[in-house]
């Protein structure tokens, strides 16, 4: 048997993406490898959002160029986000790699293998019309009780330091019908979480045929009264279109889960506009106020940028203000890292590289400090956790999250799967520690 080993860079959408992956090439008969070392089929899905993942790629193609020289008839594929904003100059820069697509035709990957790599064009991209929802392939999941399911493909929006809309294209929402059928089957299966996945959660649904044309805030309902789904998250709502009905249903769904990720990007209004955000710091604070107000005990996060082209220190300082006005459970903070074809990179006021390692190291320790006293603050309780295995570093340790999405390391015997309490003795800004509620019952 021919054997595979994908991996995996960037956002969840591509863990998503690559579960699909695997699923095709099981389909073909393939089967996985552990280690890259023992695989005939050597698969990157990559991303091309800042320059470090870029890099990344660079090192493991350098490695892989080795392989191939060593052992030609292995087989070399680029897939995802890079291999899209790249496909001009994919095979010129790596004409080692066998097989390149985009994340809208993965399937390509599948003809190419299927036809033994003959007659088949060599790359086959897809932001244009041909782009399918990499949904509609088979998967294999990762855990069998959580699932991603992707609600929509592409992004319409015009954020200027952005490479998304570039390389995934224009926004397309899955229909709603089929949406609920995969969850159905995958309740079937024993899943008790899914993730909602799209550039822009929230924008789902407008673009629909005028007789099924709906919104987010009807998916969500529609996903939780599927019976046996305990838990319902989605990745990542846009500020501009967080509206009432989305947040009445998060409320009023007993299976969506008390978080949000909802990126900030900057705390300053000025720099909001040139990054073409399309809200303003007022707008993002009252919307937070709001979420917090109709959801009880929700974690905000937030993903932010600095050293955005202009932002002067009094730009940066809003940012950090704004960190602990809204109070965010957690915040992915990054440097500012211009991408070529963007508008932003085009910008003539860049940011030295020295003042954005400043500011950011600036940054950390507010989100850090703001954090661990939100985590603080959940000391005492008992928070429901789905189980997901041994901790990373300690083996005699559970882990799981919380619904607020908080990793908690924890005594207990629960199997991975189970919803078990948790007593939380103890926080970082990052994660709790705590016991199994029927194990201090126990004791
Ligand atoms: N530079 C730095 N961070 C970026 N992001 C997107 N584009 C860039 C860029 N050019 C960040 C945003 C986004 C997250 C996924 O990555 O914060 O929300
Ligand atoms: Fe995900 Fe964006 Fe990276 Fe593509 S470029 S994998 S969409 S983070």
């Amino acid at each position: 048997m021919k054997r595979y080993h994908v991996h995996t860079f960037g956002c969840q959408m591509n863990a998503h993406d690559s579960e699909r992956i695997k699923g095709l090439l099981e389909d073909l008969g393939l089967g996985e490898a552990a280690a890259e070392e023992d695989a005939d089929l050597i698969v990157f899905n990559t991303c091309t959002i800042r320059e470090k993942p870029d890099q990344r790629l660079a090192a493991h193609l350098a490695q892989a160029k080795a392989v191939k020289a060593r052992e030609p008839e292995k087989i070399i594929a680029v897939g995802g986000c890079f291999a899209e904003a790249q496909r001009e100059r994919l095979f010129e820069l790596y004409p080692f790699v066998d097989v390149a697509f985009g994340p809208g035709s993965i399937s390509h990957l599948g003809d190419w293998l299927g036809a033994g790599g003959e007659g088949v064009a060599r790359g086959r991209f897809g932001t244009g019309e041909e782009r399918a929802f990499a949904a509609d392939l088979p998967e294999t999941r990762g855990r069998r009780f959580q699932a991603w399911v992707q609600v929509s493909m592409g992004c319409n929006s015009v954020c200027s330091y952005c490479i998304v809309p570039r390389v995934r294209g224009r926004e397309v929402s899955r229909r709603p019908g089929e949406i609920v059928a995969e969850v159905v089957r995958l309740a079937g299966e024993g899943v008790q979480e899914v993730t909602l996945l799209g550039q822009n959660v929230n924008s789902w649904g407008r673009d629909l045929a005028p007789g099924i044309r709906t919104e987010f805030g009807e998916l969500l309902r529609a996903v939780d009264s599927v019976d046996g789904i305990e838990r319902i998250r989605f990745t990542s709502p846009h500020p501009k279109d967080f509206r009432d009905p989305v947040i009445s249903a998060m409320a009023e769904c007993v299976a969506v889960c008390e978080h949000t990720h909802l990126p900030l990007q900057s705390g300053s209004t000025r720099v909001l506009k040139r990054m073409r955000r399309t809200y303003d710091r007022e707008r993002f604070v009252r919307l937070a106020e709001k979420l917090r107000g109709a959801i009880p005990d929700l974690a905000l996060t937030t993903d932010l940028i600095v050293g955005f082209p202009g932002e002067t220190e009094r730009d940066f300082r809003q940012t950090v203000e704004a960190v602990k006005e809204v109070g965010f459970d957690g915040a992915f903070t990054f440097v500012y890292s211009p991408r070529a074809g963007t508008e932003a990179a085009a910008m003539p006021d860049q940011i030295p590289e020295d003042v954005k390692r400043e500011r950011i190291e600036r940054l950390v320790d507010v989100v850090q400090r703001v954090a661990h006293a939100r985590n603080q603050e959940r000391v005492g309780k008992l928070e429901e956790v789905l189980v997901e295995g041994p901790s990373r570093t300690d083996e005699s340790v559970l882990r799981g999250r919380t619904r607020r999405n908080t990793t908690v390391n924890f005594r207990g015997t629960a199997a991975p799967g189970e919803l078990v309490d948790v007593l939380v003795e103890s926080a970082t800004s990052m994660t709790l520690r705590g016991t199994e509620a029927a194990f201090v019952a126990a004791a």
